[in-house]
């Protein structure tokens, strides 16, 4: 069976996003791969996070994996750093990285600009979401748009790996998963768990009102047609996208449906089927969080994950001549 990771950083509470864009994929793909997710607080702290909140927030997203229908008998859940082999790894990727290829790196570009006191982290953070992939023996990576570069340098690292040292690495392929969703109060912006403005995403775990507010606060585009146009109409072809992926109904479909219409009905509907989708989810959210469930499937889950990196890690260390023997 071939083998899939994917990470999640537990840095906010899981989006519209993070759901659309990755877990929701998550849950088929399951069916016909041996798949590792991971919950990957390593890479949430090269930005400043509260220690107690962001341990909360792995339980949360763990519970939420399985909220959403992960299985955790089927797949391995577990938190990063309780695999030492990631961070270990992460180091002989740093090693084989060189700067100017790191700091071409969009993301870091995004979350450099203009800060003072930039961490050396978020500038090798590449390197260490490449050992999370490569010591799996991962054959693919499925991930959101956003994350494209990230892979492709990953593929990099690897390959350069294989040809200066020895063989070991399999070259993993990206699944990019979909379109990215976009800010709700800007469509230039990708949603993100992280943004200042709360209003900007919508949170798996916001609750009724809050979720409605924030659909029918979504800037829209300058007419009343709800039709899929991500160059004129990138704020309403958004909601769309969000509308289908969550529906399960093509766009094609929806703009029929909303002919001559106008945003305000469609955003009344969109807001009712997002209450309708996340309720369940919910629910089973707190009845996992509360249990001892989430403690249970990430002990088990890491003990799993570090019995797997063992040969690799080592395979990897002989190589660059780190182990004695
Ligand atoms: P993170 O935590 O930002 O996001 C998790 C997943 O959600 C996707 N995603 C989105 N998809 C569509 N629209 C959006 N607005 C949106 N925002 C996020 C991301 O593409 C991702 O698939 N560096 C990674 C975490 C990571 C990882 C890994 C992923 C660490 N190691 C190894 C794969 C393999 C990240 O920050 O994801």
């Amino acid at each position: 069976m071939k083998k899939i990771f994917s990470g999640i950083q537990p840095s906010g509470i899981v989006t519209f996003g993070n759901y659309l864009g990755a877990m929701k994929h998550f849950v088929e793909l399951q069916q016909d791969y041996d798949c590792m997710f991971c919950i990957v607080d390593q890479h949430a702290i090269t930005v400043p996070q509260d220690p107690a909140t962001l341990r909360e927030q792995k339980r949360k997203l763990a519970a939420l994996y399985m909220a959403v229908g992960i299985d955790p008998k089927q797949s391995t859940i577990f938190v990063q750093s309780e695999v030492p082999a990631h961070a270990q790894l992460s180091w002989i990727m740093q090693c084989i990285s060189y700067i100017g290829e790191l700091e071409r790196m969009t993301q870091f570009k995004d979350k450099s600009e203009g800060k003072s006191g930039v961490s050396a982290a978020l500038l090798t953070y590449p390197p260490l979401m490449a050992a999370d992939i490569l010591l799996y023996g991962t054959d693919i990576v499925p991930v959101g748009e956003d994350q494209r570069q990230h892979l492709e340098l990953t593929r990099t690292l690897a390959e350069r790996f294989n040809s200066q040292y020895a063989d070991i690495f399999i070259i993993p392929e990206a699944k990019i998963l979909g379109r990215r969703i976009m800010s709700l109060q800007d469509p230039e912006k990708k949603m993100s768990k992280s943004d200042a403005n709360t209003k900007a995403f919508i949170s798996m775990l916001d609750d009724e009102k809050t979720m409605t507010k924030k659909i029918k606060s979504a800037v829209t585009d300058s007419d009343q047609d709800v039709r899929f146009d991500e160059e004129n109409k990138p704020a309403i072809s958004n909601l769309l996208q969000i509308y289908s992926l969550l529906g399960d109904e093509e766009i094609s479909a929806i703009e029929a449906k909303y002919e001559g219409k106008g945003y305000g009905a469609f955003k009344t509907d969109l807001a009712e089927l997002a209450v309708t989708v996340l309720n369940p989810i919910q629910k089973r959210f707190y009845d996992i969080y509360e249990s001892d469930e989430v403690d249970n499937v990430l002990d088990a889950g890491s003990d799993k994950a570090n019995e797997q990196v063992q040969p690799l890690l080592q395979k990897a260390e002989e190589a660059m001549g780190l182990q004695r023997h």
